[in-house]
């Protein structure tokens, strides 16, 4: 089957804010007295707000009401947009913008799915909007990653069949989202996850035959 459209995640593949989601729920943590290494953050990596919070209470042994998840969600997604409003179009990451060049010069669909509700503010802020054909994110969708929703409305609207979609994503939850909709999938990642078909460090340097998969 031929590659027709190509689907990005946002955090961690085009940009480094998966870096300022980190360092935003590193400062929930410390406010509670509790350490937050970037091993921790593997098992939440992808994965929409209130369930990371769900996750983060459950590993460092927290409770807290709902009227207090509400606050701590609020103040969260506040550090993280205090860290991502410095980004600008320098903040994208190498190879980005040429790989989308070279993907509209083979006539090849380009979407973003991203279980981010930050992603709009992000693209415009970074330029990077001009090039994706369709957007879909946290607003968009009722399951977040890793459930395959988000690529299921993402092929739909490029008007393309799911297995004409190769996912680029840096996080587990979002390459099984990806598998379970019947993508091929390049995990970018310096750590391998089993699930995907393929692996890179960076999107830098990429030529078009990294969407050739066997059959
Ligand atoms: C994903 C990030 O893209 O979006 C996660 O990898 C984040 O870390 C999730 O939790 C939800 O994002 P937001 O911006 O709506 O909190
Ligand atoms: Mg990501």
């Amino acid at each position: 089957m031929k590659i027709k459209a190509v689907i990005f995640d946002l955090d961690g593949v085009l940009l480094e804010t998966d870096r300022y989601h980190y360092l935003a729920w590193k400062r929930v943590l410390e406010g509670y007295g509790k350490e937050f290494s970037e091993e921790d953050n593997e098992l939440i990596k992808g994965v929409a707000r209130s369930k990371s919070l769900e996750i983060l209470l459950e590993m460092k042994g927290l409770r807290m009401s709902e009227v207090e998840k509400i606050s701590v969600l609020r103040k969260k997604n506040n550090w993280y947009l205090e860290y991502a409003m410095l980004i600008d179009e320098e903040d994208v990451l190498p190879g980005v913008r040429e790989f989308l060049e070279l993907l509209k010069s083979y006539g090849l669909k380009t979407g973003i799915a991203s279980t981010s509700d930050n992603s709009y503010v992000i693209l415009e802020l970074t330029g990077l909007m001009k090039y994706f054909d369709v957007l879909i994110d946290g607003y968009r969708v009722k399951e977040p990653k890793p459930n395959p929703e988000v690529y299921l409305v993402g092929a739909s609207e490029l008007k393309v069949k799911p297995e004409e979609c190769a996912v680029f994503e840096d996080s587990r939850a979002g390459v099984l989202a990806a598998k379970r909709a019947g993508m091929k999938v390049i995990a970018v990642s310096d750590k391998p996850i089993a699930e995907a078909d393929k692996r890179i460090d960076s999107l830098e340097g990429l030529d078009i035959s990294i969407l050739n998969f066997e059959a």
